[in-house]
């Protein structure tokens, strides 16, 4: 088997040393050089535990190579996957297809003879579709059928995902087609991962439907968090007791500043986008966006509060930057909320974070970066969790009040206990929790 993967993005780079692990033949195309050069000389362009081993073992082994030549990676292909960006287009949020496009364009004028095209980056119902138009008009001879095929990959555990998944959804309409795909996977066909063959509709429909119903699990629990401060209530043991009836399930019921990455608002906003255009709302989605973002506005309220009502001239101590633990993306992150709305009320930031600073330093530039996490709590007027990385997860409370102007601790994860917390002298605010 054949694979050319187009874009050496995350869920590119992912899926096709994947892929080479399950003893495929990959070849993974980017149209940037430089960063084709790095992938060769074995260097991952992005922080994802256990990506680099497996890419090196399998360039090693000969079954994963990179280049910039989309005609070479492409002839002879069985099947080539399009993993290029679908970013948030500006001003409607409608994703962004140019590039999903472009690259139909680009396999239409490269294809040597009967492949399956499988969109993997998460587009619009109708991409698949319109995909298809694209290239039987540019090559109205050639045999090849269209397939999306989506990824359901979490950055900082995506190789784990994509090796043992829930299940793999393939909307593959024809038997030849069908049949590449069921051959691409049979690694996971042997430890009877189920395998969902649908429409090309359906399946992009599938992607939407369980980001955006992810994204609403929790920001509703969100809301319940909030709640629970007002009735006394602990939103933990509320999220356990409605989590063990299984037809809510436990996961994704933990609270925190909002969902942030590269995936789930993208995806709220634009399939609120689609449903709108089709005449058929999803008004739940909507408020779910909506509340969402506020959220991220209202967690720097609530550290202001923390603060004594005013941060003007006090130097908060932030730990963690990145959307979520593991890895350092910084799309979408709360903190990017966060940290401008405080500064605007006049507070000093000295921030860390193990993986994410250097993306944030673009888009943070006029913040103080510190060396690990308790570097920025020295003469700090208050400390806020807002990544709930390891290492943040176990300090030493005696040197943080050693460090720390005043013992407070702001903390959106959750991580501490409020009991542990007052017993160590802090101040101790965290998200749907009774004070001890
Ligand atoms: C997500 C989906 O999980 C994945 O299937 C999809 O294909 C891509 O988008 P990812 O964005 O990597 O993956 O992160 P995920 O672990 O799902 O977390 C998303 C956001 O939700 C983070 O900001 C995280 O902090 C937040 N979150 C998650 C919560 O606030 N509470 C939870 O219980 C779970």
């Amino acid at each position: 088997m054949r694979v050319a993967m187009i874009g050496t993005g995350y869920v590119g780079l992912v899926s096709g040393a994947c892929f080479s692990e399950f003893g495929v033949d990959v070849v993974c195309v980017d149209r940037d050089a430089s960063k084709i050069e790095r992938l060769k000389k074995g260097e991952i362009p992005i922080y994802e535990p256990g990506l680099d081993e497996l890419v090196k073992n399998n360039v090693e082994q000969g079954r994963l190579t990179f280049t910039t030549d989309l005609k070479q990676a492409i002839a002879g292909a069985d099947a080539v996957f399009i993993a290029v960006g679908t970013p948030s287009r500006r001003g409607d949020g409608h994703a962004d297809l140019s590039y999903v496009y472009g690259a139909a364009m680009d396999i239409a004028g490269a294809l040597t003879g009967y492949a399956v095209i499988v969109t993997k980056s998460t587009v619009p119902v109708g991409t698949g579709r319109e995909v298809e138009r694209i290239i039987k008009a540019a090559r109205p001879e050639l045999e090849f059928d269209v397939v999306s095929n989506p990824e359901f990959l979490r950055e900082g555990s995506a190789i784990n995902d994509f090796m043992r998944p829930d299940r793999v959804v393939i909307g593959a309409e024809t038997e030849r087609a069908q049949k590449v795909m069921r051959q691409l996977y049979r690694v996971l066909y042997l430890i009877e991962t189920p395998i969902l063959f649908t429409s090309l509709e359906t399946s992009e429909l599938i992607k939407y439907a369980a980001n955006t119903f992810l994204a609403a699990k929790i920001t509703f629990i969100n809301e319940i968090a909030d709640l629970c401060e007002k009735v006394g209530a602990d939103v933990h043991d509320v999220a356990r007791g409605i989590g063990l009836d299984g037809r809510i399930g436990k996961k994704f019921l933990h609270p925190g500043p909002g969902y942030g990455g590269s995936c789930f608002p993208k995806d709220t906003l634009a399939l609120v986008k689609t449903a709108q255009d089709y005449g058929a709302p999803l008004r739940i989605i909507e408020t779910v966006v909506a509340v969402n973002d506020k959220r991220k506005r209202d967690m720097a309220d609530k550290i202001i509060a923390a603060c004594g009502g005013s941060v003007a001239g006090k130097t908060i101590s932030i730990l963690g930057l990145t959307f979520k633990p593991n890895t350092d993306d910084m799309r979408d992150s709360p903190s990017l909320a966060i940290i401008p709305a405080l500064t605007q009320a006049g507070a000093k930031i000295q921030a860390y974070d193990p993986e994410g600073m250097h993306e944030a330093k673009k888009m943070l530039p006029d913040i103080t970066y510190c060396n690990d996490g308790y570097e920025t709590m020295k003469d700090a007027d208050a400390v806020v969790v807002l990544t709930e990385w390891n290492q943040f997860r176990n300090l030493d409370t005696k040197r943080m009040k050693s460090l720390l102007k005043t013992p407070i601790m702001v903390d959106l994860r959750n991580v501490y206990t409020p009991a542990d917390m007052k017993a160590a002298g802090f101040t101790y605010i965290c998200i749907g929790r009774p004070k001890a």
